[in-house]
């Protein structure tokens, strides 16, 4: 059984299920052992303006309910993701969508960023990144933490690119909700939540953190629950479309943040021991019945039901 394709944010998605940022850099890393083409899509490495190296090393932990990452956005910078990077996902992607992921130290890299890209093909929409919690240039506090300078991100990239903007949040906020509102009412037209959440791992015999930077995001299993609830919590209080992301291992777990109000979903952490997990469950949901909307049978519409915090 297949799904029957479905537009979300203006752009028609195959399938429900997407790369989450920084687990398949730019598609060609992984093309030899992920077929891109059977997933709804991917979201590509977050672009800075300059090339980073990123965070010292270790830059990635496990631990027995997820791991902790500080990458520190290591990415080649926004002129090579361009010029070299985006041409392959244009030649060789027709049903998977590719959405760029965007971050920046200030409100002006934001617009630098999407104004830089926007003529490049190959990709459907931008998904603004607010929410590094890894970047030491910002001491670890992600953007979107802050309301105004989150409004002006949006708002000022909305009158660069015609394209659909995805704001992706932090878990970490007291006002998720609120600024959820903030950032529609800016001008997103659809939202990723969420990013990860501040964490840190000490070796337990010397007390020295097991990643470089210290600080770092966690994700995986652990996270699952409070992208659920942050799903349900924004899907009545916004109209656009949500992406829910946050330790999704399986169909049963994607089908928790469908029935939460998310339109898509995105798998990260999983794809790191099984690189193929996301196709795994894109192909166990297309057999499951009764998926919620945008892709069951009662097909159209917006989120299905969420339900009071
Ligand atoms: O956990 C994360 N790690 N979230 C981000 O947004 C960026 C990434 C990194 O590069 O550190």
């Amino acid at each position: 059984m297949t799904l029957r394709p479905a537009e979300v944010f203006r752009v028609a998605f195959q399938n429900p299920v997407l790369l989450a940022a920084g687990t398949c850099g730019f598609g060609r890393e992984l093309s030899g052992v992920v077929d891109l083409e059977a997933l709804g899509g991917m979201v590509t490495k977050s672009i800075t303006m300059a090339p980073r190296a990123g965070n010292p090393a270790p830059r990635v932990a496990e631990f027995d309910a997820g791991m902790v990452n500080s990458i520190g956005l290591a990415n080649p910078g926004m002129e090579r993701a361009r010029d070299d990077k985006l041409p392959w996902l244009a030649d060789h992607l027709r049903r998977a969508r590719v959405l760029v992921s965007v971050a920046g130290h200030t409100v002006e890299e934001y617009v630098e960023l999407v104004r830089g890209m926007e003529a490049a093909d190959g990709f459907a929409a931008f998904e603004i990144n607010l929410s590094c919690p890894n970047d030491q240039r910002l001491g670890g506090r992600a953007f979107s933490l802050d309301r105004d300078a989150l409004t002006a991100v949006i708002g000022r990239c909305r009158a660069e690119t015609s394209r659909p903007l995805i704001a992706k949040l932090a878990p970490n906020d007291p006002d998720l909700v609120d600024t959820a509102r903030a950032a529609v009412d800016a001008g997103a037209d659809g939202l990723t939540l969420i990013n990860t959440l501040p964490g840190r791992l000490l070796d337990p015999g010397d007390g020295h953190p097991r990643i470089g930077a210290g600080q770092g995001g966690m994700s995986g299993p652990a996270l699952r629950p409070v992208g659920v609830h942050a799903v349900n919590a924004v899907a009545g209080a916004v109209d656009v479309p949500l992406i829910g992301v946050g330790g999704i291992l399986n169909a049963d777990h994607a089908l928790e943040y469908l029935h939460a109000g998310a339109s898509l979903v995105q798998v990260g952490t999983a794809s790191f021991a099984a690189p193929r997990a996301a196709e795994r469950i894109a192909r166990d949901l297309a057999r499951r019945r009764d998926l919620p909307a945008p892709w069951g049978a009662s097909g159209r519409g917006g989120p299905s039901h969420a339900s009071p915090g």
